[in-house]
């Protein structure tokens, strides 16, 4: 099992780039199966989703060229199954984007019931509701998500809720349906917009994407075309707090300060300063931040993938704050690793209650899931001593070489996979 070992109170200075956006590309790699032209996609992640991801369309027949880390050339002529039968598949939230493009394309696909971060229930109810709006008969069986339709008909859809998952799944089932469909209490979020330009630049008619309202009428075919994944907002906004919680001074670059928003208010309104840039931002901080309160709202409201983010942070802040989890009904695991290091946070129904204290002590910790691993590690770099962050495979599913660029700020991180390799790191971190 991979751990890093991190030795903390040294505040993150300098800059770091951004990657591609990895709920974009899981999206977009899904949507490049849709035509019969080879399709090169730039500025993917190299993550572990996007690699399950890539893989499995291979096991379906698709031709992936890998041109380097971040660029591939995918060939969808050669589909030769509609059913998802590669195992790792089974563990990521995306995978159900096939559903949407093999449904949309061949008019068939049965695809395993998607996983993802244990963070809630995180039923597919709206997916299924929007295919059936389309005339797609969909039932669920032996683990498996079946879609089938004569043809496809474009069709009104109203969501219960702004579902990302499900707006995406639309587009990819709608942009060869015949006729217009419309989906109404659309998800808004970047990665929404991201993929329906994606799809846009292969020859779809989308419009609206971004507003709650988006509008698609289908077309004959999709074409070739070269496009590159817009950089990731959560990742971005993680090395943010993380300049907040270690009171350090971090500049992310290749970014679109628009899509961090959200994060950047919510840390000058605790007392840092955040300067915005063309493609970069700024935040650096001096002194106790301050406490304030949080509802995780979709975009453009704060978003539940900062969530345990900002909470780290607010762990260390003067006074009591107040952070509320809307989306997702699990999403507090981190909590009591947090308070192990000395965090004094209480879980109240979907709120957990931060009374700021002045300082974290390293512990041995465990990452729950992808993004409160995150924030797990944001925790060890800003307590004093050694901290061993476990469960790291998390980690690694939505962030690119994180050690490496926690690393080029100036943090006392390393990546170990063994007893031995630990307590040599152990050794050396403490001889710093
Ligand atoms: C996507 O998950 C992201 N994952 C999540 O990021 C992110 O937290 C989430 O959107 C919200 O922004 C990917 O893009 C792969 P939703 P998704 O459908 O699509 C309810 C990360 O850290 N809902 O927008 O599963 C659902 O229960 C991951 O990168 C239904 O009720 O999220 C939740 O309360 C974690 N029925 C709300 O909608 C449905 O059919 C939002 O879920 C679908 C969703």
């Amino acid at each position: 099992m991979e751990r890093y070992i991190v030795k903390g109170g040294i505040p993150l200075v300098g800059s770091v780039e951004i990657s591609g956006a990895k709920n974009a590309a899981l999206g977009i790699i899904a949507a490049a199966i849709l035509t019969e032209d080879a399709v090169t996609i730039d500025n993917l992640p190299d993550v572990n989703d996007i690699h399950v991801l890539l893989n499995a369309i291979e096991d379906l027949g698709v031709v992936v060229k890998r041109i380097n880390a971040h660029s591939v050339i995918i060939n969808a002529s050669t589909i030769s199954k509609l059913r998802t039968d590669y195992d790792p598949i089974k563990k990521i939230r995306g995978s159900y984007y096939l559903l949407g493009a093999l449904l949309g394309r061949f008019h068939k696909a049965e695809v395993y019931l998607p996983g993802g971060c244990n963070i809630g229930s995180r039923p597919i109810d709206q997916h299924i509701k929007g295919f059936k709006a389309l005339g797609a008969n969909v039932g669920i069986e032996g683990g498996f998500i079946t879609a089938c339709a004569e043809s496809l008909q474009g069709g009104h859809i109203y969501f219960d809720v702004a579902s990302v998952g499900a707006t995406i799944n639309l587009m990819l089932a709608a942009v060869l349906a015949e006729g217009r469909t419309i989906i109404e209490n659309a998800a808004k979020e970047p990665h929404i917009v991201d993929v329906a330009n994606f799809l846009n630049s292969m020859g779809a008619n989308i419009k609206g994407a971004g507003t709650d309202v988006i509008r698609i009428n289908g077309v004959e075919r999709l074409h070739k075309t070269e496009y590159t994944v817009i950089p990731d907002q959560i990742e971005a906004g993680t090395f943010m707090f993380a300049a907040a919680a270690t009171q350090g001074d971090i500049t992310v670059k290749n970014v679109i300060p628009k899509h961090l928003e959200a994060a950047s208010s919510k840390l000058t309104e605790i007392g840092c300063r955040v300067k915005e840039f063309d493609d970069s931002v700024r935040v650096y901080c001096q002194g106790k931040l301050r406490s304030t309160k949080i509802k995780t709202l979709p975009y453009p409201g704060f978003p539940t993938d900062m969530q345990p983010q900002i909470a780290v942070t607010l762990a260390l802040s003067s006074g009591i704050s107040i952070v509320t989890e809307t989306l997702f009904e699990n999403r507090f695991k981190y909590v009591d690793e947090l308070i192990r290091m000395g965090a004094n946070m209480k879980v109240e129904g979907n709120s957990v209650i931060i009374e700021g204290v002045q300082r974290l002590s390293g512990g041995i910790i465990s990452s729950p899931d992808l993004r409160a691993g995150a924030a797990l590690v944001i925790a060890a770099l800003a307590a004093d001593g050694i901290s061993v962050v476990e469960d790291v495979k998390y980690i690694q599913r939505g962030y690119e070489r994180f050690d490496e660029k926690l690393k080029s700020l100036g943090a006392q991180i390393e990546r170990v996979s063994s007893d031995r390799d630990l307590q040599k790191a152990r050794f050396l971190l403490n001889a710093v």
